[in-house]
């Protein structure tokens, strides 16, 4: 479906809500084809997360990314959006995507992109962040050793520790990125070389500065919280 037929539709589905006796999503739109998903990821994706280093969020046209990634997590990113960096698109939530749509804009996706059975296996296969419990203290000596040399000293502004930053990241945007990388801005992937680490992270290792990075939070919100 082109994204004019999307959107003429959308408006009249949206319409549709207002009107007395007309059902909550009366008039669905189809969106089971990987056109639409192509479709729908150009209007309402692409712009931030295109291929490559205009994009101003992680490039989703890429098999490493769907191969760490899990279906739940990316449908519950979608639903709700990343605070202020990224929109809801759930409709209950003001988007324009009921529940089904969002499932299959994701599964849409990773045929699209994912490599096979890229849900469990792939490259960053070995690591399911849901499952390794990390460790704050252990964290930060693999920050100051693997991460600082290019993101600053613990408390240096515009560091990914900074609780500003933390406000605008998910706890699965900073697993996605330390696991993915950032091959657009330079940022290497967990298996490629970092300082004092030649070979990569360990999978524990990634669970530890994650958890160290994402303690952080905790000082933003008793800063905001105020006195
Ligand atoms: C070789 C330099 C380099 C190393 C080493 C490095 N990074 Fe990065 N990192 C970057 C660059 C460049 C960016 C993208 C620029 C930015 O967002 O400011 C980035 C971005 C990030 C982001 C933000 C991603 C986003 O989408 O907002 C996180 C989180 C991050 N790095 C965590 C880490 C962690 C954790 C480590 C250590 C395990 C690490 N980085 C090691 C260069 C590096
Ligand atoms: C206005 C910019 C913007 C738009 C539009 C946008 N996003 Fe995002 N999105 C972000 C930012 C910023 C993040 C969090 C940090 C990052 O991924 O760099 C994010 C995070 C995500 C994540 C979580 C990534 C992770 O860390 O695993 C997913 C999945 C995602 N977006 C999918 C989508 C999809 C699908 C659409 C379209 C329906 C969309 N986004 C539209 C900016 C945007």
């Amino acid at each position: 479906m082109n994204s004019r037929l999307l959107l003429a539709s959308l408006i009249t589905w949206l319409a549709g809500c207002d009107r007395p006796g007309v059902p909550h999503g009366a008039q669905p739109v189809a969106h089971d084809s990987l056109a639409w998903t192509q479709s729908a990821f150009n209007t309402n994706c692409r712009g931030c997360h295109s291929q490559g280093a205009e994009g101003a969020a992680l490039p989703l046209m890429n098999a490493n990314y769907w191969a760490v990634a899990t279906d739940a997590v990316v449908i519950e990113a979608i639903a709700h959006g990343q605070g202020r960096s990224m929109p809801a698109y759930l409709d209950d939530e003001g988007g324009p995507f009921t529940p089904a749509q969002i499932v299959s804009l994701v599964q849409g996706m990773r045929s699209l992109w994912g490599a096979k059975g890229s849900a469990t296996g792939g490259e960053g296969g070995a690591i399911s962040p849901r499952v390794i419990a990390g460790d704050a203290g252990a964290g930060a000596a693999v920050f100051s050793q693997a991460c600082a040399g290019c993101h600053g000293p613990q408390g240096s502004a515009g560091s990914v520790i900074d609780p500003m930053y933390l406000r605008l990241i998910s706890d699965q945007g900073l697993w996605s990125a330390t696991i993915y990388g950032r091959s657009d801005l330079g940022m290497p992937s967990w298996s490629q070389t970092m300082p004092n680490r030649p070979t990569g992270l360990t999978a524990q290792e990634v669970a530890d500065v994650v958890s160290f990075i994402s303690s952080h939070r905790g000082i933003a919100q008793k800063a905001s919280d105020g006195p």
